[in-house]
Formats: structure tokens, sequence, C-alpha cells
């Protein structure tokens, strides 16, 4: 049994690890396909570095681009990769352009497709990450999703309950393994940050940064809270771009990304986090950290009902009086079922189990 699996962006690599892990364990062969979505240090190296993922069998070197630009030169380097890798499986996760293009291109090559972190649907089509997600679900055989909510979604669309599987979070099976660690790390101090006394934000959805205005509201209701107690913001490079033509209220900590256990760390010890990102919502929601999403609606629902998330919006009186209240009343911890960090066996097992099952052939019925 052979699977390929895909890492392309920032957010792939701390789920690809368990995944990969599940299926060496088990007996599965894997070849590791980065195709360069990210490829800056910051964005992608340090990654690998510090999670001891190994170096990627095949690196496609697609770069940034427009969206079909970019989703399209995964689909040619891929296809060649497909095309001499003699594998049964392709595995694809989460919700970026790299994970839509793979899944399409295993999809017609008549390999079995999964797609782990299948079932979130935020239901704002003016997402990339939306049109992603429903797509590359609609061509997987196997949807691995992280919570019950992930599940009901499927089961509304009509998939097949043979083809949906609850295996839990990836992404938290790779916090819980790391966080001893990120704790030793001494970001709060180089930082000058006391735990429990500063707040992390980060931004980088198109809907807040592209725009130069929309920015510098969210910047003017950041420096609000800054006055409060410090506030963090590293500044993801689609964010720098805008950036340059805004007014950072004083008081901000503007940084460069951090890498994956300084900023673990950072959440952990934050006294708030505010955020646009998806995994952020997961990962403060697993280590107690009250997090404020910036965003109109969340794919992620089950951080908000069952962790310590709230879906605040993108209006800056709102996110100042929200912040302030979590600044001095904090907001009460619980984490989700099946957030264990068992989820990439999980994951393995049921992708095994259906290579075994169909003999290595997509069926024809998805
Ligand atoms: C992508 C994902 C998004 C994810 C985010 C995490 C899609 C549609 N979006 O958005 O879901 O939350 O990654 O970071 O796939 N750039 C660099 N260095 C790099 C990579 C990118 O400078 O290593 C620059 C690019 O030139 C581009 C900008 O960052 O101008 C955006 O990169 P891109 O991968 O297109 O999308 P993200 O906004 O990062």
């Amino acid at each position: 049994m052979k699977a390929l699996l895909i890492a392309g962006a920032r957010p792939n690599f701390m789920k690809i690890k368990p995944v990969l892990d599940g299926l060496e364990n088990q007996g599965c062969e894997t070849l590791l396909v980065h195709t360069g979505q990210h490829y800056d240090e910051m964005l992608s190296g340090v990654f690998f570095d510090e999670l001891g993922i190994r170096a990627p069998d095949e690196f496609l070197s697609v770069g940034s681009g427009s969206h079909a630009a970019q989703t399209g030169a995964v689909m040619v380097a891929f296809e060649e990769v497909v095309a001499k890798a003699n594998a049964d499986a392709v595995v694809v996760v989460g919700d970026v352009n790299s994970t839509l293009a793979c899944a399409l291109v295993g999809a017609k090559a008549g390999l079995i497709v999964a797609h782990v972190e299948a079932g979130l649907r935020s239901r704002d089509w003016t997402m990339p990450e939306e049109v992603n997600r429903v797509a590359t679900d609609r061509v997987s055989d196997i949807l691995l999703a992280p919570s019950p909510n992930g599940v009901a979604n499927l089961e509304a669309e009509g998939y097949r309950p043979d083809q949906i599987k609850l295996v839990g979070n990836v992404m938290i099976d790779t916090l819980l393994t790391n966080l001893d660690r990120a704790r030793q790390r001494p970001i709060l101090s180089e930082l000058g940050l006391t735990a429990g006394e500063y707040t992390l934000a980060t931004l980088h959805r198109p809907a807040n940064v592209d725009a130069v205005e929309g920015l510098a509201a969210l910047l003017r209701a950041l420096g609000t809270v800054a006055a409060k107690s410090p506030l963090v913001f590293p500044v993801h490079p689609r964010t720098r771009q805008s950036l340059d033509a805004v007014e950072v209220p004083e008081g901000i900590i503007l940084t460069e990304p951090f890498g994956y256990l300084d900023f673990i760390a950072l959440q952990d010890g934050a006294a708030l986090v505010l955020t646009d990102s998806g995994g952020i919502q997961e990962e403060t929601t697993v280590l107690g950290t009250p997090c404020l999403t910036l965003r109109d609606n969340t794919e992620r629902p089950i951080t908000v009902t069952e962790g310590t998330n709230t879906v605040v919006g993108r209006d800056p009186d709102t996110i100042v009086a929200a912040a302030l209240d979590r600044l001095e009343n904090g907001w009460p911890k619980q984490s989700p079922a099946l957030w264990d960090g068992k989820a990439g066996e999980r994951c393995a097992a049921a992708i095994i189990e259906r290579i075994a099952d169909t003999g290595a052939k997509r069926p024809t019925d998805i």
C-alpha cells in the first residue's frame, strides 16, 4: 500500500505530520509531496525542522500566484508525480489551494482520495477556502471529519455514511505532542512579556487585510486594546503588503511570523488571542486561552460551543468591547471530545481500511 501525502502551506504542515506518522506506524508506504505554495523559511522550513517532518520526497516549487495560476501549477506538477508514483491513495489536509488541486488530480487519476478536516463549512462563499473545502470534499472518497458538526454537514449534503468518519483533530495531535517543548521556549522573556498579561493578534484573511481602509480600522481597534495591555502582532506576508500604507498605532509590537513552538508558547501564555485564522481558534480552545475571531462566521463552530472562541465580526467598537471584557473577566475553558492526540492514527486506520476494502480502486459511486 502506498499513499501520497500533500502539504503546501503553513497550516498544512502541523496537520500532515500525525497522518504521516500514523500511516507509517500502520505499515503503509508514504511519499511526502510539498507543493511549494509557501516557501519562506518562516512559513515552511521552520515547521519541518521543529516538528521533525522528514524532507519532502517531492518538492513542486509552485510559489505564489493568482488562485487559478497557483491551483493550476500544482495540478500540472502533481499529475507528473502521480504518473510515476504507482500509489493507491492521495491524502490531502485542510482547505488551501494545494488541497483542492491535488484532490482533483488524484480523483481524475482514479486514486482513492482522503480529505483530512472534511465537512467544515463557513457558508461564506467569498472565502476561497470555502470553495476549496466544498470542492475537495466532493471529489474525495474518504471524508475524515474533526468534529460532529463536520459529520452533520456532510450528512446533510448527501454523502454516504460509509464515506464519513469522525476522527478528531490532527492539528491537536501535533499541539499535544509539542506542548512541553513549546513551554520551554524563552520567547516571552525575549519579547519582554509576562504570561497572562498580553494579547496576541494575527490577521491574514483577504477580507481583513487586502483593503487598506479595513485594515487601518482593525489596527485602530488593536491599538485601543494595546493601550491596556501589550499586544504582539506577527505579520503574515499577505498583511505586510497592505501594512506599509497604514498607520500602525503605538503599543502594537509588530514582529515577523513565528516558528511553530514559539507561536504555541505565545498562544499558551496570552491573556487573549485576536485572530482571523482557522487553526488558531482550535489551538486556543485546547490551550484554554480566550479567543476572539475577527470574522463574520466560522467553519469551526465547535470552538464556540465547546471551546474558548467567540466570533465577534469586524466592527472595531464590538471588537474592543469584547477584548476588554475578556481581559477583565476571562472566559471558561473546555475542550471537544476526540481532540485527544490520536486523530492521526484514526485517520491512518480509516485510509488503510478503505484501500484494503476496495483493492486500491476508486469506487465508481462516490
Ligand atoms: C494561504 C491559504 C490560507 C491559509 C494561509 C496561511 C489558500 C487559498 N489560502 O493564504 O487558507 O490560512 O495560507 O498562511 O490557499 N508569500 C510569501 N512567502 C511565502 C508564501 C506566500 O511571501 O512563503 C506571499 C505571496 O507572495 C502572496 C501572499 O504571501 O503575496 C499570500 O500567499 P498565498 O499562499 O497565496 O495565500 P495566503 O494568504 O498565505
